[in-house]
């Protein structure tokens, strides 16, 4: 059986301040223990974040990360450093990186084999805009996003990954993709994988669906057989997080 995995990409906001803030309310109204629960800060709220989380089931991941160990790459992370502070995952590829940072499907699979590396958990984002879902190219698409982004990848390796299906035209709209239409393409992600590794692996590994998740839609899109939880922005920035994880 597959643990569900709620994370909370936070994007570019917050402060160090505030983060402590809504560790500390979310720590008491979070009431399951059967959700991975993980938190997605900006850089700088990392340290504040990992002391927060500090006894709790809580984990922190980051929202980036570069492929290279170290060098001149002004204004970049390397793996090790978030290691060394005690983060577990780390989102890679989400489509905000995708479309303003330069971030394509080569760098997503060179961050992906750098993560596993470090052992850090990538949660990597795949999704289509809304010009390729009308153009019936979606699962195409996010097929060779996944296959793209796993290369090399081991199988034992592949197993611990979790990704993240985030259709571009369902993020911070209000336009939550259906749990049908979701569900179609978190299967379409699982099939792919069991192309590659066989259905040992691909029934271990966890699909979340991203866009629009809130407290009102979490439950009925958990619920669907491939959607193994959420990679939530907006709600994960206020209390409602916490409803979403007790789903
Ligand atoms: P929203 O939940 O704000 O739509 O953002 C989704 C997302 O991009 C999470 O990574």
């Amino acid at each position: 059986m597959r643990n569900k995995i709620v994370a909370g990409n936070w994007k570019m906001n917050m402060s160090p301040a505030r983060a402590v803030e809504l560790i500390n309310s979310l720590k008491d109204k979070i009431n399951t223990t059967e959700v991975d629960v993980v938190v997605c800060p900006p850089f700088v709220c990392l340290p504040a974040v990992l002391e927060a989380v500090d006894g709790t089931a809580i984990s922190v991941g980051a929202q980036n990360m570069h492929f290279e160990e170290n060098g001149a790459y002004t204004g970049e992370v390397a793996p090790s450093m978030l290691v060394e502070l005690g983060v577990k995952y780390v989102i890679i590829g989400h489509s905000e990186r995708r479309q303003y940072f330069g971030e394509t499907d080569e760098t997503v699979n060179k961050k992906v084999l750098k993560a596993i590396e470090h052992n850090l958990l990538p949660i990597i984002c795949v999704g289509e805009s809304l010009a390729e879902r009308e153009q019936g190219v979606t699962i195409d698409l996010v097929r060779l996003q996944t296959k793209i982004a796993l290369k090399d990848v081991k199988a034992e390796d592949a197993k611990k990954v979790v990704i993240a299906y985030e259709p571009i035209w369902a993020i911070g709209t209000g336009r939550t993709a259906t749990s049908e239409q979701a569900e179609e393409v978190c299967k379409a992600i699982r099939n792919v994988v069991a192309e590659i590794y066989g259905s040992e692996v691909a029934d271990e590994v966890r699909i979340q669906y991203g866009g629009s998740v809130n407290a009102g839609n979490a439950n009925e899109l958990f619920n669907m057989g491939n959607i193994d939880g959420g990679l939530v922005g907006g709600a994960s920035l206020k209390e409602e997080f916490a409803s979403i994880v007790n789903y």
